[in-house]
């Protein structure tokens, strides 16, 4: 099963080779020029990171480990110096065994608000470039890529409020006018135990879904909170290190932690949510130094999400220490019940079970595939790349990105927000945001005590 959007798995080779055919001759007619999508003569294909932080230097070595297609590293772009080299560090360690997949010279590091232009630059059309800085930039990065006919692989979440995923969607459409291939890393969609859960959803095993539960709640993780920035840094710098606590670079922690359940429980269902009730709030707002948490995150979230035929869809997160970690996600059908994620965003194994209980007596079906969702996301992508196959997973990740922000902004608002208002909303978090250089103001000014604007449900009538 090819999991990325616009792929029909029915199609034989020949059919696939008739339709690319008919894209081609449709395309030439319309004067769209189709870039060669494996365009190196050594039959390599040429990847750039930008983003050099946790996930890029993942999604890099995913990259290269792919048997989908031969890969190289040869570029690398990261605002901070001491990102990127740690990084490079890590990447060209000989433990990795990259040898020449592994070819990044001085040259080809690039530093900077404008780093991702020179390593964009360095690739040839039909090369891939990996966004893995937070979400604020992914407009930015990939209206550049699309300019230089590059096919992309991009972190979620890619939106963080309407205006931005309305620039998306349309940027999505050109990527695919110009037969761009465009992976986007909501994993949960190449893990092989949930695409055989769907399969068995859809079959009917659990009956009609009616309920769906999703959980992520342990201690504090990654920027989740920050105390006011030091004194030697700007506050720009601080908003984009600290990205899981502010709203327009990294959408906060709702958005950041959560998209992977929210979007493989309405996956489960063919659909997204039309609306969100949603309640939270700071239980903690002070350090035990005394000092004030200064992010936009509440460190609790309660969002019911109603799909269009009335199914309920209840998510709950909490990133507080001392509290109960339970981290997964549920399915209630008319006949059964299914565990998804066993554990974390999409952990192993899955399961469907008959009645209402998730006893072992009463179970129909355990996963045991354990091949990793990373790792096939990027042979997905390169399968497409190196043969050609229709491939856009932009639509889908903007989608999931705007149901995960919607119930954000219900909880932060302390009102009812449907898709539809979340989509067509003009609140753009960071307008400008392709301009920003090191020297330019953050988009978001702390008050006196170094405290940034907070959502304060009920008083105002936008997040912050
Ligand atoms: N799919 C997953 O399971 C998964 C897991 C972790 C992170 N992510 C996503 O990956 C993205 C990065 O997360 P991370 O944990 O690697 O964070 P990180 O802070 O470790 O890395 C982000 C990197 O981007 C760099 N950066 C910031 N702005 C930049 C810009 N304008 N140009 C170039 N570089 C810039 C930072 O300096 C940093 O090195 C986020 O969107 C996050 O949600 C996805």
């Amino acid at each position: 099963m090819n999991p990325s959007d616009n792929t029909n798995s029915t199609l034989s080779r020949r059919q696939l080779g008739k339709r690319v055919g008919q894209v081609a001759a449709a395309s030439a007619l319309a004067g769209v020029a189709i870039p060669h999508v494996h365009a190196q003569g050594d039959a390599t294909v040429g990847v750039a990171l930008i983003g050099c932080g946790g996930r890029g230097t993942g999604a890099a070595t995913d990259a290269l480990r792919s048997k989908s297609a031969r890969t190289r590293l040869t570029a690398m772009a990261d605002a901070f110096e001491d990102r990127l080299k740690g990084s490079y560090n890590s990447l060209s360690n000989e433990k990795n065994k990259f040898g020449d997949q592994f070819d990044v010279p001085q040259a080809r590091r690039f530093v900077g608000f404008d780093a991702f232009k020179g390593a964009m630059d360095s690739l040839r059309p039909g090369d891939v470039a990996i966004f893995a800085t937070p979400l604020a930039f992914r407009w930015v990065h990939f209206q550049y890529a699309i300019e230089r006919g590059l096919n992309v692989f991009m972190e979620k979440p890619i939106t963080a409020d309407g205006p931005t995923s309305r620039r998306m969607i349309e940027l999505g459409e050109k990527a695919k006018e110009k037969n761009l291939k465009v992976g986007v890393g909501l994993m949960s969609r190449h893990a092989k135990h949930l695409q055989e859960l769907h399969q068995r959803v859809q079959d009917g095993e659990i009956g009609d879904i009616v309920l769906m539960r999703g959980y992520r709640m342990h201690g504090p993780a990654g920027t989740f909170r920050s105390k006011p920035k030091p004194k030697d840094m700007t506050d720009l710098e601080w908003q984009i290190r600290r990205f899981h606590g502010f709203l327009w670079s990294g959408g906060g922690c709702m958005s950041d932690f959560n998209i992977h359940i929210i979007d493989h429980l309405c996956w489960m269902k063919n659909a997204w949510p039309v609306r969100a009730l949603g309640v939270g709030g700071r239980h903690y707002q002070f350090a035990d130094d005394g000092q004030p948490y200064v992010d936009q995150n509440f460190d609790s979230y309660g969002i019911e999400y109603t799909f269009e035929d009335g199914t309920k869809f209840l998510f709950d997160g909490r990133y507080m220490e001392g509290t109960s970690n339970h981290y997964a996600s549920f399915l209630h059908g008319t006949k059964g019940c299914a565990i998804a994620s066993a554990q974390g965003d999409c952990g192993t194994p899955a399961s469907t079970f008959k009645g209402l209980s998730t006893e072992r007596d009463n179970r129909i079906w355990r996963s045991t595939d354990n091949s990793s969702p990373y790792q096939n996301e990027w042979d997905d992508l390169l399968d497409a790349i190196v043969n050609n196959k229709p491939y856009n997973e932009v639509r889908r990740g903007v989608e999931a990105s705007l149901v995960t922000s919607m119930g954000r902004a219900a909880a932060h608002i302390g009102k009812e927000i449907t898709f539809k208002e979340m989509m067509e909303s003009d609140h753009e978090f960071a307008p400008g945001v392709d301009k920003l250089t090191k020297d330019s103001p953050a988009p978001l000014k702390p008050d006196e005590k170094g405290v940034y604007p907070q959502p304060e449900p009920g008083k105002k009538k936008r997040e912050y």
